[in-house]
């Protein structure tokens, strides 16, 4: 083989190979950060990642920086949902005295929630990072401390679903944002 042909054929490859791996990289934006971010990370779930961020239209293409904001916003859309359906709860069944008074510290929580992810979506549009972890990290622990009121008074709790969602999401909002933080520094 001529050594020109060679170099050719082998030029012709690598770009091939080049357009291909930028394509699929394109595509599976999501795939690579959810798997980087529970590389990083023990409490996000891959699979939850990927089919929490894939619901989202826009995020077929985004950038880290889209993709954090996008799980902020998934957040507030859950916990504002989660918060009227504890007020249900509490409004619409008969509980024992020990889950009713855990659904309103509950109730509580997620009302403190909200205004801590609205700071935290101001914050990581002003891409001032640290503020914003802290923000969603209150957001984390107050999904934690729900569930762990059930727990402790040995109740089922009737939000295990609910507070997972909230925690895995601020989990997956918070990898993004110590990425980027990285990043720019
Ligand atoms: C909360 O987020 C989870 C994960 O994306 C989703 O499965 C669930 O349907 C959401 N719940 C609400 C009430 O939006
Ligand atoms: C993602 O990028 C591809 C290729 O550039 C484009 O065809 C597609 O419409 C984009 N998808 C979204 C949701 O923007």
């Amino acid at each position: 083989m001529k050594p020109f042909l060679f170099f050719s054929i082998f030029s012709l490859l690598f770009l091939t190979f080049l357009i291909a791996s930028q394509s699929v990289t394109a595509q599976n934006s999501i795939y690579q950060t959810c798997k980087t971010f529970a590389q990083n990370d023990p409490n996000v779930n891959y699979n939850f990642c990927t089919t929490s961020l894939q619901a989202y239209p826009a995020s077929q293409n985004a950038t880290l920086q889209e993709l954090g904001m996008i799980s902020i916003r998934l957040i507030r859309y859950n916990i504002t949902d989660t918060r009227f359906y504890i007020k249900n709860l509490i409004k619409n069944k008969k509980w024992d005295s020990y889950t009713q008074q855990s659904l309103s510290d509950c109730f509580e929580l997620f009302s403190d929630a909200i205004p801590s992810v609205k700071k935290a979506m101001k914050y990581y549009n002003k891409k001032l990072y640290g503020d914003a972890d802290v923000q969603l990290s209150a957001v984390m622990d107050d999904a934690t401390t729900c569930e762990d009121g059930f727990n402790e008074g040995g109740v089922v709790s009737p939000l295990t679903k609910r507070t997972g969602d909230a925690f895995q999401l601020s989990a997956i909002a918070l990898s993004a944002v110590r990425m980027l933080q990285t990043g720019s520094n």
